[in-house]
């Protein structure tokens, strides 16, 4: 048995999962040996801020390398509405997925609503992962032989979080996106809209602080793709951070800030007002 005092943000459930501390209040945990025992590295600054700072990453493309992040500095407060923006290979899914904790940095620091997850194990990454962010990809990802109540409720099972109240609160995610009707469709039966509104559904399964979406509307018509936004813009105004890459600035107008990405550079952060479109 090993003994751990954290101030943090997150905790660990008896089950093995995070969920959200109340503010700075200290527990002091007798954690389990083995599997469940970990440590995590919190930070002390305002909560709910999440910090990309001096972040590098560096890919090899056969004999060079490519800087795909080159020291990006990024602070996102909570309930933001961000729009990632920028041409194709300028960095934006790389920053995306090293703010999901999917990819890690080769130096610098990402410090997600007051957790330091670049210094996570992958054990550890996963569990927060799971507990605080919700992500959404271009392609969907619903599995295609699960319905739609299935593939949302399908993060709770796997985090083992809202025994119970599983079922009930999958049905809460599907009314908040407009399917209510549509739960036991499989995704073949549903429209690309509406199966991406699935995806945001499973995305909040486990109510996460922080909405990471990459492309969401790329394989969507252009009215499609703006009721997502408008969904995304929802989610932001209660209360969740919401980060969207996109290739489209059309659709940034209901962000609350742009970032521009050029050759792995934050190169320029606007309000969609300033911006042309
Ligand atoms: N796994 C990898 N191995 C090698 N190079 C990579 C890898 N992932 C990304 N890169 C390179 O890093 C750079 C940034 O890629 P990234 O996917 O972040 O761009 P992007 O802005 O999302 O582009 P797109 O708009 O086309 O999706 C590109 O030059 C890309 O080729
Ligand atoms: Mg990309």
């Amino acid at each position: 048995m090993r003994k751990y005092r954290m101030t943090c943000p997150y905790r660990q459930t008896t089950e093995g999962s995070l969920e959200k501390n109340d503010g700075r209040r200290q527990l002091q945990r007798s954690q389990l040996g083995g599997r469940g025992g970990f440590v995590l590295q919190c930070a002390h600054g305002k909560r709910g801020t999440d910090r990309v700072e001096h972040v590098n990453r560096m890919y090899r493309a056969g004999e060079r390398m490519v800087k795909a992040l080159d020291d990006v500095s990024l602070s996102i407060a909570a309930g933001e509405f961000v729009v990632v923006v920028g041409p194709s290979g300028s960095g934006k899914t790389t920053l995306l997925n090293v703010m999901a904790g999917i990819d890690r940095p080769n130096a610098g620091q990402v410090r997600m609503d007051g957790v330091v997850i670049n210094a996570l194990d992958e054990n550890q990454l996963a569990l927060w992962r799971g507990a605080a962010v919700g992500i959404v990809f271009q392609f969907f990802q619903l599995l295609p032989t699960l319905t739609a109540l299935e593939n949302v409720m399908l993060p709770m099972e796997l985090r083992g979080s809202y025994r119970g109240e599983r079922r009930e609160r999958t049905l809460a995610n599907l009314t908040q996106v407009g399917l209510a009707e549509r739960v036991d469709q499989l995704p073949s039966e549903l429209s690309g809209g509406e199966q991406q509104r699935v995806a945001i559904a499973r995305a909040l399964a486990n109510d996460p602080a922080i909405v990471l979406a990459d492309e969401p509307t790329g394989n969507l018509d252009t009215i499609t793709g703006l009721q997502i936004v408008d969904l995304l813009a929802r989610l932001s105004a209660r209360g969740k951070t919401v980060v969207l890459v996109t290739h489209d600035e059309t659709l940034a107008t209901r962000a609350t800030r742009r970032v521009h990405m050029r050759d792995g550079r934050s190169v320029a952060q606007t309000s969609p007002q300033t911006c042309l479109v």
